[in-house]
């Protein structure tokens, strides 16, 4: 079987990092992308120690040119992209409604809405060169509901599903599958930035059905499925990856 080449934004820490190492010990080559050129390469050569080939770009998933170029280096090294994973995301900016700008709306927006579509635009480009491929998007517990003041990142992580479910019906014919996660809290730099301090995680925990966060190591699992051919039928799809909270309350407290 031929290595898959798999190309991953956001790919220099958190879920994109863990993806990154789950791909390198399934034998892939992988394209790694992210706006940090030293940690990049030092992610590199920790892809090569696990036997993979694989590269850096540096890409800011807000800017055309950059998303073109990344795609374009992908096929130029290695032929093909297989699997995209459109992980670059931010928290963006969390606050009142009536105190949104245009600053704050494109400082989530432009990452995780526009940032997804270009990706898109030139990953399909890409794979209809070659017969298709799996696009993997990032949306999150916030694309199916929504927290107080959580308008922006909500509203980016919805249209994140909307977009999907578009996409997929669009690369149906070209053989290109586009589905969507939508991880819980997960234990990454994001969670630790969001969730601000340690009470705040030991209530969240307190609610959360399993009583813990998601690892990004889990998370990767689920993108390597939806990722590969096991996955074949599906595609349009958002695979919730949250220990069960979307699925209700669960009514007793931590032990
Ligand atoms: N952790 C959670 O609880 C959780 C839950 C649901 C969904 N998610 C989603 O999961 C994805 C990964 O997040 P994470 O939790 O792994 O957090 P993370 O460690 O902060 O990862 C986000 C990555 O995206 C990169 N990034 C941000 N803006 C970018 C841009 N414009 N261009 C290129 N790269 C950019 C960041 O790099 P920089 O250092 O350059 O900013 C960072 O490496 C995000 O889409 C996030 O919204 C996370």
């Amino acid at each position: 079987m031929t290595a898959p080449v798999v190309l991953i934004t956001g790919a220099l820490t958190g879920i994109g990092r863990a993806t990154a190492l789950a791909y390198a010990r399934e034998g892939a080559h992988i394209v790694v992308s992210g706006r940090h050129q030293d940690a990049g390469d030092l992610l590199v050569k920790e892809l090569g120690s696990l036997g993979a080939q694989a590269e850096f770009v540096r890409a800011d998933v807000r800017f055309d040119d950059d998303v073109r170029y990344l795609v374009d280096r992908a096929v130029e090294r290695f032929r093909r992209i297989d699997v995209a994973f459109n992980n670059a995301g931010t928290e963006g900016w969390r606050g009142s409604i009536t105190d949104v700008t245009d600053e704050s709306y494109e400082a989530t927006f432009d990452t995780n809405v526009k940032g997804t579509l270009l990706s898109l635009k030139h990953e399909f480009r890409a794979m209809r060169g070659t017969g298709g491929g799996s696009i993997v998007n990032v949306s999150s517990i916030l694309g199916l509901m929504a927290f107080p003041e959580s308008a922006l990142y909500a509203g980016s992580k919805h249209a994140v599903i909307g977009i999907t479910k578009a996409a997929a019906l669009e690369g149906a014919r070209h053989g290109i599958r586009v589905n969507v996660i939508a991880p819980g809290f997960t234990q990454t730099a994001m969670y630790e930035r969001s969730t601000g301090n340690a009470y705040n995680r030991d209530y969240i925990n307190s609610v959360l059905p399993m009583h813990r966060p998601g690892t990004p190591e889990e998370i990767a699992e689920a993108v390597l499925y939806l990722g590969s051919d096991k996955a074949g039928y599906i595609t349009g799809q958002t695979l919730t990856i949250d220990g069960g909270l979307m699925s209700g309350w669960p009514l007793t407290p931590a032990a």
